[in-house]
């Protein structure tokens, strides 16, 4: 078993949060999550079940992604989205899955995403200090889609160039990242950190267990928080 008592007693016991609830929760039965059980619910998904998502749904992703804060309101994103079968099929090769576990984390030809979106950047709009906004813009997506019941997948390990080529892009963009989207076709779970390991090294990593669950330690509250002092 991996937890245990620690030295002050306290029961150190990983504590897993099934992902996602198939109908609200104690809270809210039979409806859909707050943006509260949304942030605490959202896991990074890798397999992905072969349901076409509406282009609708996609454009409402984006709808959420332009209006996210941004640094002097400069808003230098712009976003592709990917859904047509044989352009999913030229980006997917140039994404890396899971390094923690590779394979066990790539997506079989069953299992791929469905749709993705590219986050881009306009050099001509801003040149550096666009990646918090471009982080807000990804959540706002990734949040939005769970609401929806569409898992995601934040992807920063892509093949640049290759994509570039694929959707010639201009001079002055930068691809920052790729959001892989599908219904979910894997389970992941959040675990606590035991408090009194290192947050770096082994104990971050993600692993799967014999059910094939993904368990995602996180560090805890009370690790990370200071209130009034440091
Ligand atoms: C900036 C960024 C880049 C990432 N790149 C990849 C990637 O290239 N491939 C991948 O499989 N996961 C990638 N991830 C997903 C992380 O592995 C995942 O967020 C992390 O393991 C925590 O799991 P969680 O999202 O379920 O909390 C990326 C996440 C972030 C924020």
């Amino acid at each position: 078993m991996r937890g245990r008592l620690n030295k002050g007693g306290r029961d150190t016991r990983r504590r897993a949060v099934r992902y996602p609830p198939s109908a609200g929760t104690p809270e809210r039965p039979g409806g859909k999550m707050n943006l509260y059980e949304l942030a605490l619910k959202r896991r990074t998904i890798r397999k992905f079940k072969q349901e076409k998502i509406p282009l609708g749904t996609l454009k409402k992703l984006i709808n959420a992604a332009r209006l996210a804060p941004s640094g002097s309101n400069l808003q230098p994103w712009e976003f592709i989205i990917v859904e047509e079968d044989s352009l999913r099929e030229r980006v997917f090769p140039n994404l890396a899955w899971a390094g923690y576990i590779a394979p066990a984390g790539n997506p079989s030809p069953g299992e791929r995403p469905v749709a993705y979106i590219i986050l881009l950047v306009n050099k001509d709009i801003r040149l550096e200090g666009y990646e918090r906004d471009l982080g807000a813009a990804a959540e706002n997506i990734m949040l939005t889609a769970l609401e929806e019941g569409i898992a995601s997948c934040w992807m920063g390990s892509i093949k640049n160039e290759n994509l570039r080529r694929i959707f010639r892009l201009p001079d002055n963009y930068i691809i920052d990242t790729v959001i892989a989207l599908g219904y979910p076709g894997e389970k992941s779970v959040a675990e606590d950190l035991p408090s009194d390991k290192s947050p770096r090294k082994e104990s971050i990593k993600y692993y799967k267990d014999k059910d094939n669950v993904l368990h995602v330690p996180k560090r805890r509250l009370e690790d990370i928080l200071h209130v009034n002092k440091w």
